[in-house]
């Protein structure tokens, strides 16, 4: 979900709607306005779908200084007009837009909102109308009785921004676990879920703690911790051009940034290697990593695929056992840990609850921790001992490319950095400066050939209900990922695969025409990959071949570049991700929003 809010401008429509523009891609499910113009005018507009749909149902009469907008992901209440926020008390006093969830709404209202017509089944409705109720029964003011409703939540999660009818230049703002930031303009203010949204109307951000509460006017904003005591505390600038979240001239952003990963590579290679290829990585973070005698990945969705790389980096590299888990599994799962773990968290956002619910965990065990993210002060990059971050830029498209890819470069340097620390012959040869290079110009030839992808995805994905990705070793990770970019962009039911598995059962699902992609970037296991292929072809499969050259044969289809074996996954991805791509375009579908996701998703 995606939060945005403004006071003190002439311009607050405009600017709720562009900022949400900006968000779309955290959830676009519906979304809306409350305006308010200090003039006894006001106007709440919500609508379904996407933010171009908010905006056809936003008249001319609109305006306002002050206002609050929210695009949505739904978790309590199906996708309509009246689950959409902002969420309105009873008597239309109190506006509030909320990302979260909340845990005990059901409790609540029980006891305190029995006598409560409610219009949507939000579990934000029910804090409105808490909010409300202890203002009018109690006569609390608007931050009294926010305060105490704050009070009731019991372990939830939240973001919220809230307004009050009859003091309508100022906005309420409050935090547990989900991300929210005020921006400092000059006779302005805004909030926002991600500065992304607000780089048009200002660089300099406040970060906001959990509990605390945060009174914002034109021009002032006042922050009390969780105890009523003031805080002081000063911006941080978000050194990002706004123009870089534009597409150009890019259809879809998701091709751009499948574009952009050459020149991800080389900007990590300039970042974090010096001028004789050696890695630059500070040496308490090294240290840290040294005492370890187990190494723990964290990560959901892609970031996990990408720790599944990382494992194989680590291990070869630095002889470092290595464990990668789902977070959201972890969190309550937790494995029996090594005496000296040390964690390693992966998000392209730097907020995804399941891994932050994670961290908290490690943090209350005193463990050290690095998150490796692409979003300077995300709540996870805060929290971890260490940060590095990706330096991929904005990632807008809702399917990860750039961002995992990054991540994986980023594992191989500090891999590279800690077996050579440690002494370690196999990372003193790994010269990950020159094989960043190989990968830099490898994957700018994949993608120069777009068109050779292009037709394989229009004569063999577009009709197929299912696909299947196979591989062995560190190729059978990357089919996981390359399984997962078809799945959540063109709706293909699509499996990655340990191809040595598959006739263990999988194989039954094997039809005349079935797609079966074998990726082979590893010597000791293409002949094996090719026998299982052969199995399934022997059953009707339509195979599909993704080969480093060295490994080639003829009749391969795609065939990649030669890189180091360990690297392989930075270009073996990228043929899948444009089959991904084509495959969603082809099919019509909206590349960068598909149905049901959330770029970053801030629940449990
Ligand atoms: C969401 C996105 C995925 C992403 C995952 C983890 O589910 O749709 O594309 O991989 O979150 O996100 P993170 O920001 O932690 O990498």
């Amino acid at each position: 979900c995606g939060i945005v809010g403004v006071t003190g401008s002439d311009n607050a429509v405009k600017i709720l709607l562009d900022g949400l523009q900006k968000l779309e891609y955290r959830g676009y499910d519906s979304a809306g306005i409350y305006v308010n113009d200090q003039d006894g005018k006001d106007y709440l507009v919500k609508e379904k779908g996407r933010i171009a749909d908010l905006r056809r149902e936003v008249g001319p009469e609109v305006h306002g200084t002050t206002g609050i907008g929210h695009t949505r992901w739904a978790t309590h209440g199906v996708v309509s007009v009246a689950n959409a926020h902002p969420q309105v008390s009873q008597d239309n006093r109190f506006y509030l837009v909320h990302n979260g969830v909340i845990d005990n709404f059901q409790e609540l209202k029980s006891e305190y909102l029995s006598d409560v017509p409610f219009t949507s089944q939000t579990d934000t409705e029910v804090v409105v109308q808490l909010v409300d109720k202890l203002a009018v029964k109690e006569g609390l003011n608007a931050h009294d009785a926010f305060v105490k409703a704050l009070s009731l939540l019991k372990g939830s999660s939240y973001a919220f921004l809230l307004m009050d009818r009859e003091d309508p230049d100022t906005l309420y703002v409050a935090k547990n676990k989900s991300p929210l930031l005020v921006g400092v303009g000059d006779g302005f203010n805004v909030v926002c879920s991600d500065a992304l949204a607000m780089l048009r109307e200002t660089h300099d951000f406040l970060e906001l703690m959990d509990g605390e509460v945060v009174t914002i006017t034109p021009d002032k904003v006042k922050i009390e911790d969780q105890n009523g005591n003031p805080v002081e505390r000063k911006t941080f600038h978000v050194d990002m051009d706004a123009s870089e979240t534009d597409k150009g001239t890019y259809p879809f952003y998701m091709l751009k940034e499948i574009d952009e990963q050459p020149n991800v590579m080389r900007r990590l290679a300039q970042v974090y290697l010096s001028e004789t290829g050696e890695p630059v990585i500070s040496d308490k973070l090294l240290n840290s990593m040294k005492q370890a005698d187990r190494i723990y990945i964290v990560g959901a969705g892609t970031s996990y695929h990408a720790g599944l790389v990382g494992k194989r980096l680590f291990e070869n590299l630095t002889q470092t056992p290595t464990e990668v888990h789902i977070s959201s599994e972890f969190a309550y799962e937790q494995p029996i840990l090594s005496k000296k773990p040390f964690f390693i968290f992966l998000s392209q956002s730097g907020e995804t609850a399941d891994s932050r619910e994670v961290l908290v965990n490690v943090n209350a065990g005193g463990h050290e921790s690095l998150t490796i993210t692409n979003v300077q002060n995300s709540t996870l990059s805060r929290e971890a001992t260490y940060t590095l971050l990706l330096h991929a830029g904005p990632e807008i498209a809702v399917a990860s490319t750039k961002a995992y890819t990054a991540q994986i470069a980023i594992e191989a340097i500090l891999a590279k950095a800690l077996g050579e620390a440690d002494n370690q012959i196999v990372a003193q040869r790994f010269d990950v400066r020159h094989q960043l290079g190989l990968v830099a110009t490898g994957i700018q030839a994949i993608v120069d050939e777009k068109k050779k992808l292009e037709d394989l995805a229009k004569s063999s994905f577009l009709k197929t209900p299912n696909a299947f990705y196979i591989g062995r070793g560190i190729d059978w990770s990357v089919s996981l990922e390359a399984a997962l970019k078809l799945k959540e962009i063109s709706y293909v039911q699509a499996e990655g695969f340990a191809s040595g598995e598959l006739k263990h059962g999988t194989i039954a699902l094997i039809e005349k025409g079935t797609p079966v992609i074998g990726l082979i970037t590893q010597e000791k296991t293409a002949g094996l990959t090719r026998s299982n292929l052969q199995e399934t072809m022997a059953r009707g499969a339509h195979i599909i071949t993704i080969v480093s050259e060295s490994l080639a044969k003829p009749g391969d289809d795609i065939i990649l570049p030669d890189v180091d074996e360990l690297m392989s996954p930075l270009l073996s991805v990228v043929p899948t991700q444009l089959i991904a791509y084509y495959t969603s375009l082809n099919k019509g579908l909206d590349v960068d929003r598909p149905r049901n996701l959330a770029k970053s998703v801030t629940v449990e």
